[in-house]
């Protein structure tokens, strides 16, 4: 596993942060980098306590990981310092001089563009920042004075660390199905979802990665707005269990049952070489809290084989809890 790009197979939320807190523990992560900006929120549970971080990458729940923000990434300057603060992260983390930094003008566009009225976007001003990248009138991280102390060189670092051996995770951010190019336009976030625009923003070239591990839910979510096939009622996904609140906004999630076809489109465009599936208890409420997968029931573990023969990957860890050590993990 020296180099691991982990990304979200549908709209966000399939549980990415709890599949890497998990990862950083039990492999000992060396070097984990986030990729993209503060509208994504990774949910992490560490010792009881729930950390949904919008910057520091989820890693950080191993001690010994050194924590990196890629150049391609968007820097929320309040929200970073707040975070590293909470996470008492401060000697571990370091920021790339060419991240580009989202800034509170870029939430008021968000919220009062007239051309993204309808999108339902986080209002974090994401798009706007990326935008005023591309004219290249954007700050940099190097701009900040309260950033100097954490600015180097990701991609060197980052480099340096795969070129030594040691364990590397690229942290992906929302899913295929929100990328500007791949996902449902317009409905989608600002930026390039999959695991080559990570590794892009991150800067380690496509023969550096070892595993691209592609997350799903065991039911599909989406926030904002559009198309979701299969969508339910709210009263029918809380019926199932399946309702939930967005860990950033608080929005209401939509939600419908895990689409096959998506998720081998989502597969291939990664280049995905293994699966994680979170939240298999919300499907069969008797896996909850399962170790292993001999434990499962029958039908949760032929959900499981359908999925590895449908797409043609190995699915290697499997959530049963909220809890990082509530998962079946199926790598020898
Ligand atoms: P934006 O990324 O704030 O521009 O929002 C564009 C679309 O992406 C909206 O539908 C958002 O709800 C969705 N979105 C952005 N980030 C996330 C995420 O981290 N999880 C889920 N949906 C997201
Ligand atoms: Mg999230």
């Amino acid at each position: 596993m020296p180099c691991t790009v982990i990304v979200g197979g549908f709209w966000g939320d399939e549980g990415k942060g709890k599949i890497i807190s998990y990862l950083a523990l039990k492999d000992k992560i060396d070097v984990c980098v986030r990729t993209g900006s503060v509208n994504a929120a990774h949910t992490v549970w560490l010792e009881g306590k729930r950390y949904a971080l919008h910057m520091v990458p989820a890693a950080f729940v191993y001690e010994n990981c050194r924590l990196l923000i890629g150049a391609g990434a968007n820097i929320h300057v309040a929200k970073f310092l707040e975070e590293v603060e909470l996470t008492k992260v401060k000697n571990r983390i370091g920021i790339d001089h060419q991240a580009s930094v989202i800034e509170e003008k870029h939430s008021e566009q968000d919220k009062t563009s007239a051309h993204l009225k309808g999108i339902g976007t986080t209002g974090w001003g994401v798009g706007p920042a990326i935008e005023e990248r591309v004219r290249r009138t954007a700050k940099l991280a190097r701009d900040i004075p309260e950033l100097q102390p954490y600015l180097t060189d990701v991609a060197l670092e980052v480099n340096n660390a795969i070129d030594s051996g040691k364990k590397v995770i690229l942290e992906g951010t929302q899913g295929l199905m929100l990328s500007l190019f791949f996902g449902t336009y317009p409905y989608v976030t600002g930026r390039d979802t999959s695991a080559s625009a990570v590794c892009s923003e991150a800067g380690v070239g496509p023969t550096k990665v070892d595993e691209v591990l592609i997350v799903f839910k065991s039911f599909m979510t989406r926030v904002g707005a559009g198309p979701l096939p299969g969508e339910l009622s709210k009263e029918e996904a809380v019926k199932r269990g399946w309702f939930e609140l967005a860990a950033g906004t608080g929005r209401e999630r939509r939600s419908a049952p895990f689409n096959f076809e998506i998720a081998k489109k989502a597969a291939v465009i990664n280049g995905a070489t293994q699966a994680a599936l979170t939240k298999l208890d919300a499907l069969y409420p008797n896996c909850k809290g399962v170790k292993k997968f001999e434990d499962l029931p029958l039908e949760a573990k032929a959900f499981v084989k359908e999925i590895e023969r449908q797409i043609g990957i190995p699915v290697v860890l499997i959530g049963t809890g909220p809890d990082a050590q509530d998962i079946i993990d199926r790598r020898t």
